[in-house]
């Protein structure tokens, strides 16, 4: 069958820019003919990690459906917001509870990284720090990066990118991905026989 990907934005916030992204991103993938999820990060709320509710009470909700979710797909596409010029916490947050389970989740994915902000970088800064606690979890992360600068006037009221050629760029990237991931999920098949 087809890839699974599962895409979803990184911001708790209802009119996210990062959550307008993550829907564009999952309609350029679902033309390369992979089956794509899209959710929300409200779909996964969860409290802060603390090693004493694991230990009582072990994943919350939140996480346990992120871990599914993790679980279910081939690849994910994150589209992050950046704090700080880092990470946000609630992602962070994310991956730290959802690091607990056995077998670890993470592990052998493939993750494509989106960001969108309002700053004339894009949110750039938060995706390289993203990437090292997925890497660390053994995620294959994409190379390339998308990062849409001065998001707050890149949509058109259809969801595209009002800069045509950018978005022709974001789709060559989400293809190019989706390629990796089919042969890389074709290569693990055949190994498997
Ligand atoms: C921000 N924002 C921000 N933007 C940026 O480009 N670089 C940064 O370092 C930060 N830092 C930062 C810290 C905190 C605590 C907040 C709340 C915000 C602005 C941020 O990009 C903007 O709020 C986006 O709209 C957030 O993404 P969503 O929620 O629209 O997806």
């Amino acid at each position: 069958g087809p890839v699974r990907v599962l895409v979803f934005g990184g911001s708790l916030r209802a009119d996210s820019l990062n959550g307008r992204l993550a829907a564009l991103v999952a309609r350029l993938v679902e033309r390369t003919g992979a089956a794509v999820e899209l959710a929300h990060m409200r779909d996964f709320t969860m409290p802060v990690y603390d090693g004493d509710v694991e230990t009582a009470e072990g994943l919350p909700p939140g996480a346990l459906a992120l871990r599914e979710r993790i679980e279910a797909c081939d690849a994910f596409v994150i589209s992050a917001p950046e704090y700080n010029a880092s990470v946000s916490g609630v992602l962070k947050n994310a991956i730290d509870w959802v690091s607990r389970v056995r077998p670890q989740p993470f592990k052998d994915k493939h993750a494509l990284l989106a960001s969108a902000s309002p700053s004339m970088v894009g949110g750039n800064r938060g995706l390289w720090a993203l990437r090292v606690p997925l890497e660390h979890l053994g995620t294959r992360v994409y190379p390339d990066m998308f990062s849409l600068a001065k998001a707050h006037e890149g949509f058109t009221e259809s969801g595209d990118l009002s800069d045509s050629a950018l978005q022709e760029r974001l789709a060559d990237t989400a293809a190019s991905f989706v390629r990796l991931v089919e042969a890389d999920t074709r290569y693990v098949c055949l190994q498997r026989r």
